[in-house]
């Protein structure tokens, strides 16, 4: 999905975001117990989660390893609210993870369910996301970055903050950079109102690594650490199949083996971003379908002729007259 940010509206309208809450009783919002659950069944039984859960398996092509660590950090949760029930625990549990790896591996994707999870578990009170980059948090002149980072927190308040390329926070080489002073909000926050707000920083993960070594405090407020590994030609593939059938269209078998080899040429080419490239890539496609059919006007189009890519289609990107090209 491409757009930037999903609100919910009722959010939590504090005075002053960054003021230490007491911590209190998790399970505002979710559809998990009030009613003393025992069992792990009791806990997802009306949640959701395992729905949530089976949907990204079934939706997201690959990514094994990201979903292996969601359904431990689900297993986590529902053994943390069986915990509670028997007094066994009280602190909020932290939250804040991180998701590094190349555009277009699926990060925000995986952050939205992240997001309904930790709403349906009852860990924040509502599942919207809030993405944002640094230019939503940091001011260009002095006095501006508070009031905007309060104002982002505000909004995600209740749910999860998405701080992409947070790196950029952090500029050492500029000593009175103002992103110093949203990084020591954010930091405040995470700590103090870590039962109502999740953050999950992403980026690429060699930048991210540096960040944390140059910002103890937050990697230390971070508790998971997810990665997200690259696409390989078969799963982009695969993606591109799922994303055409879902808008009902389809490749021919011209079409099919030249997208394979247009996969082969595109990875190598400048500005690759895995499935959102092969997104752009389907997107122009179907323009070139689009153009191809429109020059024929008095063609009576069936269903096939309106929902079929050929091979033409694909060969007329610019990947193939010159590969050094981006597409
Ligand atoms: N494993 C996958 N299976 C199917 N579709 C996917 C997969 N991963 C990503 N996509 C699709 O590719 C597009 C890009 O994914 P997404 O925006 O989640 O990636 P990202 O890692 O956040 O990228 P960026 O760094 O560019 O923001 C979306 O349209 C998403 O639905
Ligand atoms: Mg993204």
């Amino acid at each position: 999905m491409n757009a930037p940010a999903y609100h919910l509206p009722g959010v939590k309208n504090t005075a002053d975001v960054v003021a230490p809450t007491p911590a209190r009783a998790l399970n505002t919002g979710g559809a998990s117990d009030d009613t003393g659950a025992r069992t792990v069944a009791e806990v997802l039984a009306g949640s959701q989660v395992t729905s949530i859960l089976d949907e990204l398996d079934r939706e997201l092509v690959g990514l094994l390893p990201v979903k292996t660590r969601m359904r431990d950090i689900a297993a986590l949760l529902v053994i943390d609210r069986l915990r509670r029930n028997l007094g066994l625990t009280s602190n909020a549990p932290s939250l804040h993870m991180s998701f590094t790896g190349n555009p277009g591996t699926g990060k925000t994707t995986v952050a939205m369910r992240m997001a309904q999870i930790l709403h349906n578990l009852g860990y924040v009170r509502s599942g919207h996301l809030v993405a944002v980059t640094r230019d939503d948090l940091v001011g260009q002149y002095i006095g501006h970055t508070a009031p905007k980072t309060k104002e982002v927190l505000k909004k995600a308040m209740g749910g999860v903050l998405f701080i992409d390329e947070a790196y950029y926070l952090y500029r050492p080489e500029n000593e009175r950079d103002y992103g110093q002073e949203a990084i020591e909000i954010l930091l405040q926050v995470m700590e103090n109102q870590r039962d109502d707000l999740v953050v999950i920083l992403a980026g690429y993960k060699d930048r991210m690594d540096t960040f944390f070594q140059s910002n103890p405090g937050m990697n230390s407020r971070i508790a998971h650490h997810i990665e997200f590994p690259d696409y390989a030609p078969a799963e982009l593939s695969h993606i591109a199949e799922k994303m055409l059938a879902e808008q009902h269209y389809s490749m021919d078998s011209g079409a099919n083996a030249a997208f394979q080899k247009y996969i082969q040429l595109r990875m190598q080419q400048p500005h690759f971003a895995n499935a959102r490239s092969i997104r752009n890539a389907l997107e122009r496609a179907r323009l070139r379908q689009a153009s191809r059919l429109f020059s024929q006007p008095d063609k009576v189009l069936s269903a096939a002729d309106l929902s079929t890519l050929c091979a033409e289609d694909i060969l007329a990107s610019r990947v193939f007259q010159n590969p050094q090209a981006s597409a």
